[in-house]
């Protein structure tokens, strides 16, 4: 594996694989702004309002509780990203500050380096680096678990992970992500993050061929033959109940931990004061909720086109003024941005586990 500087995105210190190695690389890069802060899950929880946690949602405006697991392309009007013809939906838990006196304040998001202006939301990759079959129509699947409470123990191979940028302008942001435990965790960081923390989330990459989800969002997917495969790094071989390669899919979320940084407002005792919004405080269990909805076979084509970034030969873009402003209002209408006494769902059951 070769590292060099992003310097087709104009970046100057992230470190991505060689382009056109080995096979050639398509790694499409973009920002997708926030469409709504909202607690429903349409993948986990369908048609349930409220769903047990908050989530921070991007994408298709077809976001709902009770989506239909069709063509989502034809049930959406605009899309937060910057690839228009994208009406995917992607999502994961958000991030809650516990000041010193209990309070809590949702974490918000920050724009992802090279991202532009997006309002808040996530950084989504595509890779592959051979041949990969693009999700069909109505694919959709989860990567994570929402209660793990201890390490995947997968060690360079991590599928997420959290980077505590020291300083402004990603500082130390010079390796590829989750692959080095020294730099990356899979919890939270114990130390203050005044330049943000970058949350990023791998999905597997070979696929049943068949089934479009399974009952766990799961098992139609699998990682290649060996385990799971490290961001970018995509060549492993898939095995036989899995055969089909599919790209690879990876988010990258950039909390904005600066104004929570301050060790007076941390608890005493000098605990982390960062809590998911299921109410793990260790961070393990960040999961990504996938939804595909790319119009016709865009994907397909930027996949073959050998795409790099956010741009791709023949494929429809808009900037961020356009994308910001495909927002969706929230089903569930309680608190989730202010100080509050207990995180929005607390005290709900989750698959039998209150927190
Ligand atoms: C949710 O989306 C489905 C289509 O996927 C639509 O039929 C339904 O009316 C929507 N529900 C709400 C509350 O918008
Ligand atoms: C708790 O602390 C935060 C941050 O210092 C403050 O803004 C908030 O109002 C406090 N909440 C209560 C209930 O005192």
């Amino acid at each position: 594996m070769f590292w060099v500087s992003l310097l087709a995105l104009g970046a100057t210190v992230q470190a991505v694989p060689q382009r056109g190695g080995a096979g050639g690389l398509s790694m499409l890069r973009f920002g997708c702004a926030q469409s709504v802060i909202d607690r429903i899950d349409p993948l986990v929880d369908p048609g349930k309002i409220p769903s047990p946690h908050v989530h921070q949602v991007v994408g298709g405006n077809a976001f709902n509780a009770s989506m239909a697991s069709t063509d989502v392309s034809n049930l959406a009007s605009c899309t937060t990203c910057t690839f228009a013809e994208d009406f995917s939906n992607y999502w994961t838990a958000a991030v809650y500050f516990r000041a010193r006196n209990g309070s809590y304040k949702r974490v918000p998001q920050m724009p992802n380096q090279q991202i532009g202006n997006a309002d808040g939301g996530v950084t989504v990759y595509y890779t592959a680096t051979e041949k990969v079959t693009a999700f069909k129509p109505g694919f959709r699947m989860f990567s994570g678990d929402a209660m793990r409470q201890k390490s995947a123990g997968l060690g360079r191979n991590m599928q997420s992970c959290y980077r505590c940028f020291p300083g402004p302008n990603f500082q130390a942001n010079t390796q590829s992500p989750c692959m080095d435990p020294k730099i990356d965790s899979e919890d939270f960081p114990k130390t203050p993050c005044p330049g943000g923390i970058r949350s990023s989330v791998i999905f597997p990459i070979c696929w049943d061929g068949k089934n479009l989800d399974s009952p766990n969002h799961i098992d139609h997917v699998s990682p290649p033959v060996g385990g799971p495969a490290s961001f970018a790094v995509v060549n492993g071989k898939c095995p036989a109940s899995h055969p089909v390669k599919i790209p690879q899919v990876h988010y990258e979320i950039v909390w904005d931990t600066r104004m929570f940084a301050n060790k007076a407002d941390w608890p005493e005792d000098g605990s982390q004061p960062l809590v998911l919004s299921n109410g793990d405080t260790t961070g393990y269990s960040q999961h990504g909720d996938y939804v595909f909805g790319w119009k016709g076979d865009s994907l397909q084509k930027a996949m073959d086109g050998k795409c790099f970034g956010p741009s791709c030969n023949g494929l429809k873009t808009q900037a961020f003024p356009a994308a910001n402003k495909c927002t969706l209002k929230s089903q569930v209408s309680e608190n989730m941005d202010g100080w509050l006494d207990k995180l929005p769902g607390q005290g709900m059951s989750m698959s039998g586990m209150v927190f």
